[in-house]
């Protein structure tokens, strides 16, 4: 045998050096689930060691993630059920909780990034990303509510809006109320591919903000496609985006790679609840190791084709990091 592979494994410097690929906290954006500011912290039941909290609670927990490298976060609110209405309203009150959370941590932490989660459901009697009427996603509806949304969290000083919702046309609907108020210099990360996933649900537990009728399946895509993320990536670009996005990350590794592969824009994938929940769950009951495990599944999202990586497990990745 001329040829022995084993030879660049043999030691760890060996290995070491010829490392293709690089995961640093830099590159995880951390989510964080924002409670209305007189409420108490609160473990949310699937998704062990994730709480809803309040601002005083966040700005405690963003003290403790910059020394370890986590500068970027994305705020989902979780809003009372009777403040949701039809139209989504409390989404585009100035000074709901969420806008002013928004003020006070670009004030108190100038450096950090913060991206938004623009879509209907938070705030939506109906728990759908758009606008329902007679059991019908209504698609241009939909559109000048998320735009008047995206231009709040910009004039609170997001630094990148989320669109999450899937409606069509919805990124150079945004983009173009961006640019028409000023904010040309307000970033978009679209939820390029974002599927109709069974791993969303302890998310929705979380916000209490699953569908009250019928799925999300007429505006996500249908998890038995692929070449569909083309079509839509195509389009995300065409209207402005500035980071694509594939949704799920673990059961979607392809279609990670294969944007990864067809664009020249950077590729961010969501590690969602549901794959947080699967993890934590196995480790719980000692079938897995954490620290080998959870290092193991971002180092496969990142070798996919992943630039950016939205994930749960930011803190815990960042501490291991650190001790490496
Ligand atoms: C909704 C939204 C969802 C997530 C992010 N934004 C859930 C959904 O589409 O129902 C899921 C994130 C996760 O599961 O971690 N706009």
């Amino acid at each position: 045998m001329q040829i022995r592979p084993r030879r660049n494994r043999k030691n760890e410097v060996i290995r070491n050096m010829i490392e293709e690929t690089y995961l640093r906290p830099s590159q995880l954006i951390y989510p964080i689930f924002l409670l209305e500011s007189h409420l108490e912290k609160q473990e949310i039941g699937s998704m062990p060691g994730i709480f809803r909290m309040n601002l005083s609670d966040l700005m405690h927990e963003i003290d403790a993630c910059i020394p370890l490298g986590i500068k970027s976060f994305v705020l989902f609110p979780a809003v009372p059920d009777q403040l949701k209405d039809k139209t989504a309203s409390y989404g585009l009150n100035a000074s709901n909780f969420y806008l002013e959370a928004i003020r006070l941590l670009k004030e108190r932490f100038p450096s950090i990034v913060l991206m938004s989660d623009v879509a209907m459901d938070p705030y939506s009697s109906d728990g759908h990303d758009g606008y329902v009427e007679n059991g019908l996603i209504l698609n241009d509806r939909t559109l000048p509510i998320l735009a008047d949304m995206a231009v709040c969290q910009a004039q609170a000083g997001i630094d990148i809006i989320g669109p999450s919702d899937m409606m069509d046309g919805r990124v150079g609907a945004i983009r173009d109320a961006l640019d028409k108020n000023g904010f040309e210099d307000t970033s978009i990360m679209s939820y390029t591919a974002k599927y109709a996933s069974a791993f969303y649900g302890p998310f929705r537990e979380a916000l209490d903000s699953a569908p009250k009728n019928g799925d999300k399946k007429t505006y996500q895509m249908n998890p038995a496609n692929k070449i569909e993320a083309l079509r839509e990536a195509e389009l995300d670009t065409l209207e402005g985006a500035d980071f694509l996005m594939v949704k799920p990350a673990l059961c979607y590794l392809d279609v990670i790679h294969l944007l990864k592969e067809s664009s020249v824009l950077p590729i961010a994938a969501y590690n969602v609840s549901g794959e947080y929940a699967m993890l934590q769950a196995a480790c719980e009951k000692g079938w897995l190791s954490y620290e080998k495990a959870m290092p193991e599944m971002l180092l496969s999202i990142k070798r996919a084709g992943a630039d950016v990586i939205l994930t749960y497990f930011a803190k815990d990745f960042a501490k291991l990091y650190s001790t490496i």
